[in-house]
């Protein structure tokens, strides 16, 4: 279970990424990211960020606390931008909140140094949920009081845009020529040896049940929340023994 706050402010959009998300604080004192279940793909980007990083906090990743926001849209009067008065406006109800680390800098691969089994640990995550939101380009790690951070995890698990055809989505290979961390001689086998075993259907089960059964009861051929919970977990405990000999496009780890 996440914990639940209930937004008081909403402070200010973040506009660096792609979904626009909003600064909220809430009932119990604290600053969240919040993302907006109103949003284009809300929902299902909602389910990818709660599936993939309560895996990876539970994997060992530094990864933000992630909470469940109550959103009451009239937040949103006060709002002068039309584009954020529109997602307030549509997410009344559960959104997304993930701690905000305040005073966090994006990471640079330039600047940073990143060591080959923690760039390893990554791009293993990453192939495994099939993210394909972390480029040099957009990286989506903050680096916050001297250590590597991951967030957004929207745009993961394609396979659940298609369920019919999950299974051999996700069979697929992971293309990580423009990963952020793939000129940091990434220890893919080692991180898979390491990983994958912790990777077990129990885990799973644990992870899937974070998701709130609001954003899983109308998906299309699914009867109940747990039915799809199960969909989720499936291809990630197939592609968690296999996929480190499915990754492309980097040197090291082969
Ligand atoms: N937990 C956080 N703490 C501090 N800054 C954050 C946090 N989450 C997101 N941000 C900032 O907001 C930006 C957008 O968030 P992100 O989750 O990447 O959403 P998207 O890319 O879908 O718009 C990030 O690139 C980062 O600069
Ligand atoms: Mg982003």
């Amino acid at each position: 279970m996440l914990k639940e706050v209930i937004a008081t402010r909403f402070i200010t959009p973040l506009r660096e990424g792609g979904s626009l998300p909003g600064l909220v604080e809430a009932d119990d004192f604290g600053t969240y990211v919040m993302k907006f279940a109103g949003a284009g793909q809300g929902r299902k980007t909602l389910i990818a960020e709660v599936v993939c990083g309560e895996l990876a906090r539970r994997l060992g990743f530094r990864m933000p606390r992630l909470v469940t926001v109550e959103l009451d849209p009239v937040l949103g009067l006060g709002e002068p931008d039309q584009q954020v008065q529109e997602l307030l406006r549509s997410s009344g109800g559960t959104n997304l909140g993930m701690d905000f680390l305040s005073g966090a800098l994006g990471f640079d691969p330039l600047a940073f140094e990143v060591s080959p089994a923690e760039a390893g640990r990554i791009l293993w995550f990453d192939a495994l949920v099939n993210n394909v939101d972390r480029s040099w380009r957009n990286p989506n790690l903050l680096m916050w009081r001297g250590d590597l951070w991951l967030i957004d995890h929207g745009a993961t698990m394609i396979w659940h845009h298609n369920w019919p055809g999950a299974q051999a989505s996700a069979e697929r290979p992971y293309d990580a020529s423009d990963h952020a961390l793939a000129t940091f001689a990434p220890d893919v086998r080692g991180a898979a040896a390491e990983l994958a075993p912790l990777v077990t259907e129990e885990l799973l089960t644990e992870v899937t049940a974070a998701v709130p059964d609001a954003w899983l009861a109308t998906e299309p051929g699914f009867d109940t929340p747990d039915d799809l919970r199960r969909a989720y977990a499936t291809p990630l405990l197939t592609r968690a023994a296999v996929i480190h000999d499915r990754v492309t496009g980097i040197e090291e780890g082969k």
